[in-house]
């Protein structure tokens, strides 16, 4: 197995059978996070990329059966911020250090692409970069949006397994989904994909055919995070997903993709507070802090008890680990090209 993971190291490539044994095996769990830590620093380097999260509306046209905000959740008090709101949010991080300003919601498509044009254009007159992570839209609104200036987008694929993807996801398509992120992907737009980690019924060998997803898609950011059970969901009775896993899938993602951005996900830390810190270690190099006003927040609850980021605890913890916060906009390879 370690020999597996050696190569990996050099080739960048992995057989499904050959992650499915490694992923089913736990002797070798430090081996590879250690193995993962060391293409992490020699394609990436030690600096951590730091990402202002702003969740600028919880309505949501979806209903994901795990996710908090779904559409058929009433317990969630809805909000929408104001273009200004939105804008004064993006000037706090800007005036915070942030480098890229991310824009997440919930699908609510009262966000025209031409309205979010108007704030991607307000916001691009920093030197910032900004990242996307607003859900499925037609190819020609990804294109406003690009015109405008994004240039990132997130969008997980949740999983590639299409009975689950088609249960976990009422009314929406897997084949959709799949064409969302080639069209970003051909639109110019560094693209990030990812998954949930512990999802009902979901095989290891459908988690490897994820990291399969993500190398043939050629993602430029990946984030993995592990369920973490809502209770106002239909998943309430089921269990969290099992953050060494996730952690494991992680990991292989950074030796078959040796150069992307990949965060250290808040439900890693969610579930277990050195989550983070072991995410670190094991491939990640991004973390995204929610500068969200404080009132917002606790209505985004994709799942329970989402934690936040300490900034200067977060200071201390990635000294200790060898670790500095990036200065630079850290697109993909920690490269710093010029911005639209
Ligand atoms: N637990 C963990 N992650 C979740 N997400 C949504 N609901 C949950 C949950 N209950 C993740 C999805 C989505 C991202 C924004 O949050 O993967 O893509």
């Amino acid at each position: 197995m370690q020999k597996l993971i050696d190569k990996a190291k050099i080739e960048h490539t992995l057989s499904k059978s050959e992650i499915v044994d490694i992923l089913k095996e736990d002797s070798i769990n430090q081996y590879l996070f250690k193995s993962a830590d060391e293409v992490r620093k020699n394609f990436t380097g030690n600096e951590v990329h730091l990402r202002a999260l702003i969740e600028f509306s919880n309505i949501c046209r979806c209903d994901c059966k795990y996710c908090g905000i779904r559409r058929d959740n009433p317990k969630v008090e809805r909000y929408r911020l104001e273009k200004d709101e939105i804008l004064k949010l993006a000037d706090f991080a800007v005036l915070s250090g942030y480098k890229t300003i991310v824009l997440q919601s919930g699908e609510d498509i009262f966000f025209t692409a031409e309205y979010l044009a108007e704030i991607i254009t307000a916001i691009k007159k920093y030197d910032v970069a900004v990242t996307l992570s607003i859900g499925e839209r037609s190819y020609e609104e990804y294109q406003v949006l690009k015109n405008a200036g994004a240039d990132r987008f997130l969008l997980r694929i949740e999983t590639t397994d299409e009975n689950l993807y088609k249960k976990m996801h009422p009314g929406m398509s897997f084949e959709n989904r799949k064409r969302c992120l080639y069209d970003l992907k051909s639109l110019g737009f560094e693209t990030g994909t990812g998954s949930l980690v512990g999802l009902p019924e979901q095989t290891i060998e459908s988690l490897a055919d994820d990291i399969l997803f993500y190398k043939e898609l050629n993602a430029d950011m990946v984030g993995i995070g592990p369920l973490i059970v809502h209770p106002e969901t239909p998943l309430k009775d089921e269990k969290n997903g099992d953050l060494i896993l996730a952690i494991k899938v992680l990991a292989l993602t950074r030796l078959l993709l040796p150069d992307i951005n990949i965060p250290a996900t808040t439900a890693m830390e969610t579930l277990h507070p050195q989550g983070r810190i072991m995410a670190l270690q094991a491939g990640a190099n991004v973390i995204m802090p929610n500068v969200t006003f404080e009132k917002c927040k606790k209505n985004y609850e994709i799942y329970p008890d989402k934690v936040s980021v300490d900034y200067s605890k977060l200071e201390t913890d990635l000294k200790q680990i060898g670790r500095t916060i990036s200065k630079k906009h850290g697109f993909r390879g920690n490269s710093d090209r010029p911005l639209t």
